[in-house]
């Protein structure tokens, strides 16, 4: 079964949010797969679930109904304890607002999951150099967030993320905040990971200029996925 070789598979997924007013359909009967080593790029208008759909295939969120498989893996049957560590060694998250951690340095960010992983300080040393060499931060290892660039800050995110190594990686808007320039510069980045580094990618984007660093372009519309491009 081709299905089977997916590295990201989702099945009639739905995400509705119960708010006090009317029910929010996010997500409405997504079916998509992305094959190994595929770099696919997600586009659509403000609010039509990208986000939402994003944060379903890594596991930052349920959906309401359908199935959601990493690796033939079906999220939806793993408990809270399994999922979040089953998101730590095999899915790299990047949101728009970076979120990193304010009062920790570029490295002690980086170095965050490995701590979490259990991680002895050498070995955690020594992938924090290998991450920052990678996002060629190898300078500015001890600044403070807000003592870094917003490219740079976006920079150390995508490190963070990749301190597992894990074999898919999602961006929401990873250049969103950026200028022209530095918002190359990531998509330089991002699209090394995929060519070099063989990870599967889905990156979500507004700009269509980028599209072209991806393998497969897809929109999405009102929840649910439009006619495939490419
Ligand atoms: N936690 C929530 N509670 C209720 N409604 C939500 C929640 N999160 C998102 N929504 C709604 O779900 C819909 C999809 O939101 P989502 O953030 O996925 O859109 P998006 O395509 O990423 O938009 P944008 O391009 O602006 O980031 C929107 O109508 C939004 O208002
Ligand atoms: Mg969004």
């Amino acid at each position: 079964m081709k299905e089977a070789r997916d590295a990201v598979r989702l099945e009639e997924v739905h995400k509705v949010y119960y708010t006090s007013k009317l029910p929010v359909i996010a997500v409405n009967g997504v079916t998509l797969g992305i094959r190994p080593g595929e770099f696919l790029v997600l586009m659509g208008p403000s609010g039509c679930g990208k986000s939402t759909l994003l944060h379903l295939m890594g596991g930052v969120d349920r959906p309401t109904s359908g199935r959601v498989l990493i690796g033939g893996r079906n999220l939806v049957s793993l408990s809270d304890n399994e999922l979040s560590d089953f998101r730590r060694d095999s899915i790299g998250f990047v949101f728009q607002s970076y979120n990193l951690i304010p009062s920790l340095t570029a490295a002690e960010n980086i170095e965050i999951p490995l701590m979490i992983k259990g991680l002895g300080k050498k070995d955690r040393d020594a992938r924090v150099a290998e991450i920052l060499r990678l996002v060629d931060l190898r300078d500015r290892s001890d600044h403070t967030p807000s003592m870094l660039s917003g490219g740079e800050e976006q920079r150390v995110a995508i490190g963070r993320a990749l301190a597992n190594d894990p074999t898919v990686v999602l961006l929401d808007e990873p250049t969103g905040n950026l200028d022209q320039g530095s918002g190359r510069a990531i998509l330089e980045l991002v699209s090394g990971l995929n060519r070099n580094k063989g990870k599967t990618l889905c990156m979500v984007t507004h700009d269509r200029a980028l599209a072209g660093y991806g393998t497969r372009l897809v929109e999405m519309v009102d929840g649910k996925m439009k006619g495939e491009e490419k």
